[in-house]
């Protein structure tokens, strides 16, 4: 076991990384200065096998270790940052008007390079390290992606492993679970179809407006009458359109929202139970609907072998009691999704300290979590590709 301390030097070169990061942000697959800087630093650390351009910005890197054949382990930062105008008041705040780092992907990508320039000094694994540095996580496309350009298979990666910084947990501390950690995320659209007319004269009309009102408190409903309350499911109505005038009934309303699941059984029962909800409260009232589905991202799925060996590195670095194994799962949703599609693997969370809240205008990574970061991603590639 490599212990934090031994990160000083490179945890102090990884903050000054972080911070120029900071100060330029770029977002979804437009990464194309931080892919750069990325490719450049693992170039200066000796490390020769670097392809670039892989989800037109992504970048992996191998490093291969001196203790012979093995398989390759993958780790995965994401490099993208977020459309918002930053006011964390730091010296190292955005330089990009509108653009911020306010997921502290800045932090990910800085620690992923910081076990990198120990690892490729140190090699002392077997196999080979696959270093993941993704674009476009915010959309949720480019851990996709990049999939579906073959990395698994092109670096013959065997497990993948994820982290992710968690403001509310101690700096220092380690949060994962088994099984689901992030929520599946689906979209949906109702269109209520009714008919027209004169305010005054509402029985000579289908009130879409009204329908529309029945419908958001129905699918309320769902959660709350027809969900095993201790499971999770979330559905939110964020977009509701109709009408334009004080005296006339329109044609139709429309109701669009999120829904997030953390089970696959919970997600196939929302998406054909908002349906039908819909569809016979409008039938009631002598409406129609028109609905859409969509899922966009899956459920990320710790697998259980990897999740058991993340656990017993972060407890190795950090102590026994400051690793929940049991982290209650977010909500939120994560691309190293189809990563873990792909590959076994884990994705786990990182102590933050009390920093605003991820996606918040006056979230800034915290830099002090740095060793504990870069100290997992050694200590696992050491112990997961121990000879
Ligand atoms: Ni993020």
């Amino acid at each position: 076991m490599v212990g934090v301390d031994r990160f000083k030097e490179i945890e102090i070169e990884a903050m000054t990384w972080r911070r120029y990061l900071h100060e330029n942000p770029e977002l979804d697959y437009r990464v194309n200065d931080t892919a750069a800087f990325v490719a450049e630093k693992l170039a200066s650390f000796g490390i020769n096998h670097i392809e670039c351009g892989i989800a037109e910005t992504g970048v992996v890197a191998l490093i291969q270790g001196q203790l012979g054949d093995g398989p390759t382990i993958g780790l995965r930062a994401d490099m993208d940052a977020l459309p918002i105008l930053e006011a964390s008041g730091k010296p190292w705040t955005s330089k990009r008007s509108g653009q911020m780092h306010a997921c502290g992907h800045d932090g990910h990508t800085a620690m992923l390079l910081g076990a990198a320039k120990y690892l490729a000094a140190t090699r002392n694994f077997k196999g080979s390290v696959a270093l993941i540095f993704q674009p476009a996580e915010e959309d949720g496309r480019g851990g996709q992606r990049m999939v579906q350009e073959g990395i698994m298979d092109r670096f013959g990666i065997s497990q993948v492993f994820g982290m992710h910084n968690w403001p509310g947990m101690e700096v220092g501390t380690f949060g994962i679970c088994e099984g689901s950690i992030f929520a599946a995320l689906d979209e949906f659209d109702i269109v209520v179809k009714g008919r027209g007319g004169h305010a005054a004269a509402p029985h000579l009309t289908i009130d879409p407006v009204v329908v529309a009102a029945q419908i958001i408190l129905g699918l309320q409903t769902l959660v709350s009458r027809n969900t095993d309350p201790t499971e999770s499911l979330v559905i939110s109505v964020t977009k509701l359109n109709a009408g334009q005038a004080y005296n006339i009934i329109p044609e139709r309303a429309e109701i669009a929202g999120t829904v997030r699941t953390l089970s696959p059984i919970l997600r196939d029962f929302a998406e054909k139970q908002i349906e039908a909800c819909a569809e016979n409260i409008a039938r009631a009232s002598g409406a129609k609907v028109e609905f859409q589905h969509r899922r966009l991202e899956p459920l990320t799925v710790n697998h259980p072998d990897q999740t058991r060996r993340a656990t017993e590195v972060a407890r190795a670095l950090v102590g026994h009691s400051s690793v929940n194994p049991k982290v209650k799962p977010s909500l939120g949703s994560e691309d190293f999704a189809y990563m873990l599609e792909a590959r076994p693997g884990a994705c786990i969370l990182l102590g933050n300290g009390s920093t605003a809240a991820l996606h918040n205008p006056t979230y800034d990574f915290n830099d002090e979590a740095l060793p504990y970061g870069i100290g997992y991603w050694v200590n696992l590639a050491e112990a997961a590709l121990a000879p």
